[in-house]
């Protein structure tokens, strides 16, 4: 089987690269390799994360370059340098510019936590807490050119009561968020992922279980 490669980009803690090394580790995923970590973010802790992991890091400030087309269009070749074949977003807080989407074609990957298309943009578990709903989740999805409107891969729904607020909410929905996100690469790395409009098709995997996980177990 041939590897994949998997670039990471993340501004952040990085928890959830933190789970995606982790499956990758403990073979929960197979045949990938975490190559590199991009951040615009200097102390990112994901950085520490990635040294801990022996995964190479590079520090890409935006404000370096003469255009947001010329970040992304650098981004795009330090990926294809090391043979990337899915980028993942890992709480990386920019819109993908189109030099990187053109250069990788639903092979770029973003973890939100609302259900989308229900509460897109920052913050979405606040959103969600304030605006009273009783189920919120999280979402993978292959990354566009808006702001987190590309076709979904999996969700896994989160109940909220009354009494949450953004805290308690986001902890929750974290939790499936380390869930869902590795279970979205290992079903790419085993090639069973096929995009048609804005429909992605999971080979293999019976509905609703391969999409939608409910609750999540472990969650
Ligand atoms: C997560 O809530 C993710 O859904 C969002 O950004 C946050 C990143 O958290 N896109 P972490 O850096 O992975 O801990």
């Amino acid at each position: 089987m041939e590897v994949l490669n998997i670039g990471v980009l993340a501004s952040g803690r990085g928890s959830n690269f933190q789970a995606i090394i982790d499956a990758a580790d403990s073979g929960i995923i197979k045949g990938v390799t975490i190559r590199v970590l991009l951040t615009d973010t200097p102390n990112a802790y994901a950085i520490e994360r990635a040294r801990i992991h022996g995964i190479e890091s590079v520090v890409a400030l935006p404000k370096e370059f003469g255009s947001r087309d010329e970040y992304f269009s650098y981004l795009a070749e330090e990926m294809r340098k090391r043979g990337i074949g899915l980028i993942v977003l890992a709480g990386f807080m920019r819109i993908v510019g189109k030099p990187l989407i053109n250069a990788f074609p639903n092979r770029i990957m973003n973890i939100h936590p609302a259900l989308l298309p229900s509460f897109p943009g920052l913050h979405g578990q606040k959103q969600a807490a304030d605006y009273g709903v009783r189920i919120s989740g999280c979402t993978v999805h292959f990354v566009d050119e808006g702001m987190d409107t590309g076709p979904v891969i999996i969700q896994a729904a989160v109940p909220v009561t009354p009494d949450d607020n953004e805290a308690s909410l986001s902890e929750r929905i974290l939790h499936c968020e380390h869930r869902i996100f590795p279970e979205a690469i290992r079903l790419f790395a085993e090639g069973r992922i096929s995009v048609s409009g804005r429909k992605v098709l999971i080979s293999g995997v019976p509905a609703p279980e391969g999409f939608l996980i409910w609750p999540p177990p472990g969650c």
